[in-house]
């Protein structure tokens, strides 16, 4: 990799917050944008599509934002050869989507649906057409509902059935893609999933919340085995995760050990595991009452999960700021939903008694606060504790009010300033030796963005729902530069028009 001048990284942090010079990013680095499947394809039930989780719980009321569901999305299903025609238009090198495991193998055993696996292929070969590499994640939080209803997560058969997917996929499409992520946030299945219950399947239960992340992790584990199994040498595998970057509200003790708790079951959970084959001894002191690690963790488990992988895939939005929940009893509402819903219930088993707080300062429409100095410690974090890993930001994005002017035009200054402060942050971590290969905005367009349905927009490009059609925002031409040149300008607006 081509060293990055740090001067020029350095100057970068001025006390303006502006970048005095254009950043110029090393040879090859790789410029995305990333959907996933059920929040873009549509097209819920057709060529042998199943149930997903997904569709389950937006169909049950009062589960997603105005009773929004991914049945018909963005259309994408129907219209990816156009998409990619638009993607092509704007530059990018790559594209990060997601399989839907109902779509492939619709009761999430047995043999594949080909025409499901055939829409893949098609989007394969469309994007090979055009020059943009595919980046395609296994599973992005969409179980065959199949799953489920024998346990979903929470049995270690499921890990087993993923594995067989895997390899089904890996032997369709690894001839194409040179790059497989097992899961999209493993997190987010677990404790949203089956914690505060934000998410499908919506249980609120914290003993099958960490018996899902133990299997998720197995899982992913074992589907690395089967994905080595079939694709070639060079192909890559790996894993995105939603670290979070925790910080803590002072530096009193109690504050200090409630930033570590979030940090081992935030993130600890799964990079310890899956990067150095243990569990955390602090994670399974704090979840000792709930959960039985003897029983759950079988012999040749962790050996099992710490497969070697190429690639850490990260996605990052906004930082963590916690306390102890005891000594600062105005915790914030964000206390018991991490800013993806609203529940009584937490996502962080063991650690109940933590308090999450709203950072002074600027926030996103999902009130998340923007701050790209997260991103660069995270970033830095992975460097210095995985040198030889090397990294990929495979999310990272925000959403605003967008609307579209009468002269049809959807101007987003802030999202190219919070852009600007993330890639800038991308290039120091760069300057600073951490060896990340590429990032991808969140996302190509705007989608069903889960427990809010359609009403959160986090796309470069506008969608109309009521006529699916698409309108390149202001971020998505000056992104588009951005992509072409390899260089991030110096001001967020210098590029907006190119
Ligand atoms: C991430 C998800 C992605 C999207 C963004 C905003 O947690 O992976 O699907 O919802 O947040």
């Amino acid at each position: 990799m081509t060293a990055v001048r740090s001067e020029s990284a350095e100057s970068a942090e001025t006390a303006t917050g502006a970048a005095p010079a254009p950043l110029r990013f090393p040879p090859g680095f790789i410029w995305g944008a990333a959907t996933a499947a059920y929040q873009i394809e549509g097209a819920a039930a057709e060529d042998g599509r199943t149930p997903s989780i997904w569709d389950t719980f937006s169909h049950t009321p009062g589960r997603v934002l105005n009773g929004d569901t991914g049945d018909i999305a963005a259309d994408h299903y129907h219209r990816f050869r156009d998409d990619v025609a638009l993607m092509s238009g704007l530059h990018l090198g790559a594209y990060r989507f997601s399989v839907s495991w109902s779509r492939v193998q619709p009761t999430g055993r047995g043999p594949a649906v080909q025409r499901g696996l055939d829409f893949y292929r098609q989007l394969v070969d469309e994007l090979l057409g055009r020059g943009i590499t595919p980046v395609a994640t296994l599973y992005h939080w969409d179980l065959p509902q199949e799953l489920e209803n024998v346990g979903g997560w929470t049995v270690r058969d499921t890990a087993e059935r993923f594995a067989e997917y895997a390899g089904i996929v890996g032997g369709a499409l690894g001839d194409r893609v040179p790059y497989f992520t097992t899961l999209n946030e493993p997190w987010c299945s677990a404790f949203l999933g089956y914690g505060s219950g934000v998410h499908a399947p919506g249980r609120t239960d914290p003993e099958a919340a960490l018996k899902a992340a133990h299997h998720l992790n197995l899982a992913h584990g074992r589907a690395v085995g089967a994905l080595r199994a079939t694709l070639p040498a060079a192909a890559q595998t790996s894993i995105t995760l939603n670290l979070h970057q925790i910080r803590p509200l002072s530096a009193t003790p109690a504050d200090l050990d409630a930033a570590r708790r979030i940090d081992a079951v935030g993130n600890r959970v799964f990079l310890d595991p899956i990067l150095s084959g243990n569990y955390p001894a602090d994670l399974l002191a704090d979840t000792a009452h709930l959960v039985d690690w003897e029983a759950l963790v079988r012999d040749g488990d962790l050996a099992e999960i710490s497969r070697p992988i190429d690639l850490l895939g990260v996605n990052y939005y906004t930082p963590t700021l916690v306390s102890d929940g005891r000594t600062h009893a105005e915790g914030t509402d964000l206390a018991r939903n991490d800013g993806h819903g609203a529940s009584a219930y937490s996502p962080w088993p063991g650690s109940e008694h933590v308090a999450f707080h709203l950072a002074p300062g600027e926030t996103t429409a999902m009130r998340w606060s923007v701050d790209a100095t997260g991103l660069y410690d995270l970033l830095m974090r992975i460097s210095r504790e995985h040198p030889e890993l090397p990294t990929m930001v495979t999310e990272n994005g925000a959403a605003y009010d967008d609307y579209l002017s009468p002269e049809g035009a959807v101007n987003d200054p802030q999202r190219i300033a919070y852009v600007h402060g993330h890639l800038a942050a991308v290039h120091r971590a760069l300057a600073d030796g951490a060896d990340v290969r590429g990032y991808f905005l969140w996302s190509l367009m705007d989608n069903f963005e889960w427990a809010y349905g359609y009403s959160k927009r986090f796309g470069a490009v506008y969608v109309d729902f009521s006529t699916q059609r698409r309108i390149p925002k202001r971020s998505a031409h000056w992104y588009a530069a951005v992509a072409r040149d390899n260089v991030l300008p110096d001001v967020p607006e210098e590029a907006g028009t190119s």
